[in-house]
């Protein structure tokens, strides 16, 4: 198994997909190495792209606000990456091919941190994560067990801040984090 340290370093140079042709920064992830909660999100916008750090732009202030509900803190006890780590460009969906080229960064991180839960955040993270034909809109606030992992997905903060009719549906799906949290001891 890679070091956090070999790990970031090849992530930052990789070339593995075109996007790395049109990226200003590799955004790698950002919190605690050995967190308890693990959220992933579908790839960076444009301000991380520009900053190196997920979830930075107006939905990554919604989701530091989510976070605080359910006591977490990217700086203090929970990790967030994403599913690619290079910005699509004009922000269109991650390629199949793209998100395949990628997700072996993820499942090291995953390794790394082993954290008991994984949160994905939107539907593109919840397909890849979950299961391939995952509908956000049925199956958003539901508990998977996968191996060593319990799984949840909810909306992604980007489509609460389109459409606010759902976050009554997503503070539901935070009460039910906030519970398992409880449930598994997960440290603070
Ligand atoms: N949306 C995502 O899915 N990830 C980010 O890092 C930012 C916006």
């Amino acid at each position: 198994m890679r070091t956090w340290e070999e790990l970031e370093q090849q992530c930052l140079s990789c070339t593995g997909c075109g996007l790395c042709e049109t990226r200003h920064n590799v955004v790698f992830g950002v919190g605690k190495r050995d967190a308890g909660v693990l959220f992933v999100g579908e790839g960076p916008g444009e301000q991380e792209d520009l900053s190196g750090e997920p979830f930075v732009g107006p939905a990554g202030k919604l989701l530091d606000d989510m976070l605080s509900i359910v006591d977490l803190d990217r700086a203090q006890n929970c990790y967030i990456a994403n599913i690619v780590k290079c910005r699509p460009p004009r922000n269109r969906d991650p390629l199949e091919t793209e998100q395949e080229a990628c997700i072996g960064y993820l499942r090291n991180q995953v390794a790394l941190i082993q954290p008991k839960i994984i949160v994905c955040l939107g539907r593109i993270a919840a397909k890849k994560l979950i299961d391939p034909d995952f509908r956000i809109t049925r199956q958003h606030g539901q508990w998977f067990r996968r191996g060593d992992f319990w799984m949840m997905a909810t909306y992604h903060p980007s489509a609460l801040l389109r459409d606010v009719g759902k976050r009554p549906e997503a503070f539901d799906d935070l009460m039910s984090l906030r519970a398992k949290m409880r449930e598994l001891g997960v440290e603070l």
